[in-house]
């Protein structure tokens, strides 16, 4: 697999081009963000964690029949995924009240919620990824029916297999965010990352922050916590 140009750089990750035009190479980055990119910074090792736990939870997922973009990671930063179109939502379940949900409808953080909920925003920067609900997303075109009837479906089920997973080491799975995306043949993979930046993981023990919140509320400890998530799901 030869890697060739840079197609994409994000925040937290650049793309490459591979001699496949059906594959991609994803390298991990150490920057962070927060806020829209307003609070920047570095998390040292950020990058190898999250392509490494990314990775992991991906073939778990793949092994109970939710399709993913991961291939093959080809080292500790960088994997080989599927080139997929990005479905242009963020996809966010909840399991317990944190973040935005807390602030917005002033629940407190930590409040278990009566049931899962789903929900959109649309991915745009200059518009601050807003909320959105399903039908502005059909207005939009942004996704068919279809679509969100699968990306909905699969996001519970990844909901109810990373919760297993995580409590399995100490870790309670209170939110996160996932991405979809469509393979030429309009396939809906799992696309993105999982990781302690698109997930809230709090020690099921102390309720200890194991996630980017540490980076985002100047909590401090976030590389250690960072490599915690690792060693315990990785050893
Ligand atoms: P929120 O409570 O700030 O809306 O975040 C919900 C979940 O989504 C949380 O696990 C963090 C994750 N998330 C991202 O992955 N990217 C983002 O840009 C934001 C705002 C949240
Ligand atoms: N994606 C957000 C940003 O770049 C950061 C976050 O809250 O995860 O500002």
């Amino acid at each position: 697999m030869e890697k060739r140009e840079q197609l994409y750089e994000g925040k937290a990750k650049k793309v490459f081009a591979t001699d496949d035009a059906g594959l991609v190479i994803v390298s991990y980055k150490d920057d962070a963000t927060a806020g829209d990119g307003a609070k920047k910074g570095t998390i040292r090792g950020k990058g190898v964690v999250n392509n490494r736990l990314s990775n992991a939870l991906m073939q778990k997922l793949e092994a109970q029949g939710v399709p993913t973009h991961f291939v093959r990671e080809l080292n500790d930063r960088e994997t080989l995924v599927k080139k997929v179109e990005i479905v242009p939502l963020e996809v966010i379940v909840r399991n317990v009240a944190a973040g935005s949900f807390s602030k917005r409808l002033g629940v407190a953080e930590g409040t278990p919620l009566n049931c899962t909920t789903l929900e959109f925003s649309y991915k745009n920067d200059d518009l601050h990824d807003p909320l959105i609900n399903h039908y502005h997303a059909l207005a939009m075109g942004l996704a068919t029916q279809a679509e969100i009837d699968t990306i909905a479906a699969y996001a519970f089920k990844v909901n109810d297999l990373l919760r297993e997973v995580m409590m399995e080491v100490g870790i309670r799975l209170i939110d996160f965010k996932l991405e979809f995306g469509r393979l030429p043949d309009g396939q809906i993979v799992l696309a993105d990352e999982i990781s302690p930046d698109t997930c809230r993981f709090w020690d099921a023990k102390t309720g200890a922050h194991l996630d980017k919140d540490l980076f985002r509320r100047d909590l401090g400890g976030e590389e250690d916590a960072y490599q915690e998530v690792m060693r315990r799901l990785l050893g």
